[in-house]
């Protein structure tokens, strides 16, 4: 959720921090600080609200900080979870004596208990986070090791975390640790870069060290000194990050929702590149590491994912039972470790997740591999804990994605799905005839998104007609059903419209109470099986006087005379049309938000990737 990055070497130590900080401003925007070690002291800044606010800040204070170079220094931007987004509460904290100071992520279980006897031995506490303890612990444990004194602090502590510790005993040496919430190691040449996230670190570096769970990292401007946190030393290796900073900045965009929204067509080709196996009519997807004989052995499939992750689910759940015939469940991920899941051997666990890195669904690969399941994991993120965990699975090759509304992730897993629905599903009753018109459609798919792109004038002058409203409905059928629910789901985090996504014919259970000419409706009536019923559902709408838009194939004359805005898709099948309809969808949510004049890229309240359950 918050953001760390920290500095050991010879540049402008902070502008580095500061840098690094924007990059992952996406992660937690409601405070941020920073900490650099200079000429003897400990300096460090805070700041409530965005990284600008603590750059004025800084230029206020440190009126030379661009000549600060050659520091070791930490930074942290925060998404408040224990105790408001205050001045006080931002990271950096630091100890009694301002020796040492500590960014941390994650969440300190057992605070409370450790807090009182610190303060019962005389610390003086200045936040209301959970974070501040671990500070002052390893202030208690120093005598002359910070590695000591920080390994012996965590061995105290519950919960999860990823830190990064300076200190006035060993001015050019920064600690990092890692359980539960990532921290990379960016290898420099004559300086080291370390950060919660690789956007922070790909403008200095492109080789990588993911740390491990435990692992606690010496770092000095040409030294990585990695050992776990009983002090033996541990081996790490070093990867290359595929994507350069280009890919991670906003590239003439007025936001990276918008400029994500616009990479679909790439994303997808490079999710989909070099797994059409056209030879056998299927897919290509070496990550499952599963020969035929095991695939053919899966008979059931669980899902589990956050967010918009778990609408990809549920259109997976919609491939899998229809093209492979494998019963299939979505589970949030939020419930699966404490409903007591049923695994039988031959059952396939698939966690998706953009980041890799969510708190919850991380939580259920860890349930399902303690209970001996095979889990095959869907991620954009490489390296992290959730690919690493799962041990197999399939990357989506999206590029990063900074923008807090997921818009290519979604695209990509979907398209992924379909692609192992398609594997699952060679390898039991489908026929060639019946793969290669999937195949054929995979292949159109970024030719299709390009063609929504086209008409996003079109969708953005229906958007600012509605831009307005207060309260909407989307719904959809069958396949389009999930996507109903991403729609409101884009809708409601950026432009905080209150949006619901229903299935069409549930709407008559109950939100029909609501409907009247302010509450307008979003249904999707794409040409695909179903259609017909949703007419129907459209027209129980507008009895009630609500507004309709409608997604409608090119062509489609049925929807003539239904629908007071049409959103046009083209022509497609109903496997690949809820990957083309939610483009439109995406388009209509950005061109209102920003009608609205809303923070696009960082909403209020919302975290790009959630590290706490
Ligand atoms: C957060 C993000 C969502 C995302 C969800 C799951 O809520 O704001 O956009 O869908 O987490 O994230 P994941 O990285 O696991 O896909």
């Amino acid at each position: 959720m918050c953001g760390i990055v920290g500095y050991v070497g010879g540049k402008n130590t902070v502008v580095t921090l500061l840098d690094g900080l924007k990059r992952l401003e996406y992660r937690g925007y409601d405070s941020a600080g920073i900490a650099v070690v200079r000429d003897s002291a400990l300096l460090c800044v805070k700041e409530k609200g965005k990284v600008a606010c603590l750059e004025e800040k800084i230029t206020r204070e440190w009126p030379d900080w661009m000549e600060m170079t050659g520091c070791t220094g930490i930074a942290h931007t925060r998404w408040a979870t224990h105790g408001a987004p205050t001045h006080d509460n931002a990271h950096p904290h630091m100890d009694g004596k301002s020796r040492f100071a500590l960014v941390h992520n994650g969440i300190i279980e057992n605070y409370a208990p450790l807090k009182k006897r610190l303060q019962e031995a005389g610390c003086v506490f200045k936040s209301e986070t959970d974070s501040e303890v671990l500070v002052h612990l390893i202030a208690e444990f120093y005598d002359g090791d910070i590695f000591q004194a920080t390994a012996s602090a965590l061995k105290k502590v519950e919960g999860t975390f990823g830190v990064a510790v300076i200190s006035l005993e060993q001015p050019d040496t920064m600690i990092v640790a890692r359980r539960g919430s990532p921290i990379v190691i960016g290898v420099g040449k004559n300086e080291n870069i370390v950060a919660s996230d690789v956007a922070a670190i790909v403008a200095y570096t492109q080789r990588v060290i993911f740390m491990d769970d435990d692992d606690i990292a010496l770092v000095t401007k040409d030294s990585i000194d990695i050992r776990n946190i009983d002090n033996v030393p541990v081996s790490r290796e070093v990867s290359s990050i595929d994507w350069s900073v280009d890919a991670a900045e906003k590239q003439g965009y007025d936001h990276f929702m918008l400029k994500e929204i616009f990479e679909q067509p790439d994303a997808v080709a490079n999710s989909i590149r070099g797994r059409l196996d056209k030879a056998n009519v299927s897919a290509t997807l070496s990550g499952m590491n599963m020969n035929p004989r095991e695939m053919a052995m899966i008979n059931r499939i669980v899902i589990a994912a956050c967010g918009t992750s778990m609408h990809a689910g549920m259109t997976g759940d919609y491939y899998f039972e229809d093209l492979a015939g494998i019963s299939t469940q979505v589970e949030q991920a939020a419930e699966f470790r404490y409903r007591n899941p049923i695994i039988e051997p031959n059952t396939l666990i698939i966690p998706i997740s953009q980041s890799g890195e969510t708190a919850d669904t991380l939580a259920a690969v860890r349930e399902a591999t303690n209970k001996g399941a095979t889990v095959s994991a869907i991620c954009n993120a490489v390296g992290s804990t959730i690919a690493r965990e799962s041990g197999r699975g399939v990357y989506l090759h999206a590029g990063p994605e900074i923008g807090v509304a997921s818009t290519k992730a979604f695209t990509c897993q979907v398209t992924v799905l379909l692609l192992m629905a398609l594997k699952l599903g060679r390898g039991r009753r489908m026929s060639r005839e019946a793969g290669q018109q999937i195949l054929d459609e995979v292949e159109q798919l970024p030719e299709l998104i390009r063609q929504v792109l086209k008409t996003a004038d079109d969708v953005r002058r229906v958007a600012e007609k509605y831009a307005d409203m207060q309260d909407c409905f989307f719904i959809g059928r069958g396949y389009l059903y999930p996507v109903a629910l991403e729609g409101a789901l884009k809708l409601k985090e950026i432009s905080y419209i209150h949006a619901e996504g229903y299935h069409a014919a549930e709407l008559k259970h109950g939100p029909i109470a609501l409907l009247e000419e302010r509450v307008p409706i979003i249904a999707l009536a794409n040409d695909i099986p179903g259609k017909d019923k949703m007419i129907g559902n459209i027209q129980e709408c507008k009895a009630r006087k609500s507004p309709v838009i409608a997604t409608a194939t090119i062509g489609d004359t049925d929807i003539d005379g239904h629908a007071d805005d049409i959103l046009w898709i083209p022509q497609c099948s109903k496997f690949v049309a809820p990957i083309v309809t939610v483009v439109a969808l995406q388009l209509f949510a950005y061109y209102v938000a920003a009608k609205r004049g809303c923070e696009i890229d960082q909403p209020r309240n919302l975290a790009k990737s959630v590290t706490v359950e």
